[in-house]
């Protein structure tokens, strides 16, 4: 079974789907260690309540970012995980760590990447009145929000959503494909090669990458 460190900075709904998922053999794989930066995320509440290891590096005890940076990956290390998956994690990682652990490191964002990169996804697309919203699952590069795509998921947006209900329901798409992203990387339907992903035994319907739309 293969083994998974999630990163979180907040709430950690989407830590909970993954250890649910995992509970229900949804993901081949087990949450072995949660890693928050933020010694006040509701995720390390939800990590305790499922009896998963969690540990805080707090970035602002650190004289600067590399040193945060070389604790995390000192500890990734120690782990050695197959997997390392940054659910809602709010910090930038730079090139050394995101380089050294490239092939096995996957990013959730709430925009349909390359649109939106970086913060208030959800209030521009309100702004700008887009047709759509959605979320993109992509391995991590050290250019923010921009590693190779893996998967996205979309919605419509109506013209009389409101921000709640649109995070709600990115939410809701969120926990439905991370998951199942998770699980075919957990698989080996899903890798990197060269910087390029690559699928197995899972049909693209004539995309790049996997994407999918929800009436939710
Ligand atoms: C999620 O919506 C995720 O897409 C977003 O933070 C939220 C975390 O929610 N991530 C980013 O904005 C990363 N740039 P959660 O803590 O309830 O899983």
């Amino acid at each position: 079974m293969k083994k998974i460190v999630v990163l979180i900075s907040g709430s950690g709904s989407n830590l909970e789907a993954i250890i649910e998922s995992c509970a229900a053999k949804k993901i081949n794989g087990r949450v072995i260690q949660v890693i928050s930066n933020n010694p006040d995320a509701y995720g390390l509440t939800r990590a305790s309540k499922f009896n998963i290891p969690s540990r805080i590096i707090d970035h602002k005890k650190f004289p600067s970012r590399i040193d945060f940076e070389n604790s995390l990956e000192e500890f990734l290390d120690m782990l050695s995980p197959d997997l390392i998956v940054l659910a809602g994690f709010m910090r930038i990682l730079g090139t050394k760590i995101t380089s050294k652990f490239s092939n096995k490191m996957i990013n959730l964002h709430p925009s349909l990447l390359p649109i939106y990169p970086g913060l208030h996804t959800h209030e521009k697309v309100l702004e700008n009145k887009d047709p759509h919203h959605g979320i993109s699952i992509h391995y991590v590069s050290s250019e923010l929000d921009a590693g190779p795509l893996i998967a996205q998921g979309f919605i419509d947006i109506g013209k009389d959503e409101t921000l709640k209900n649109m995070i709600k329901r990115i939410h809701k798409i969120e926990h439905l494909l991370l998951p199942e992203i998770i699980n075919e990387i957990c698989n080996e339907n899903i890798y990197l090669d060269n910087n390029e992903v690559k699928y197995r035994n899972i049909n693209l319907h004539n995309h790049k990458l996997i994407k999918r739309s929800y009436e939710i």
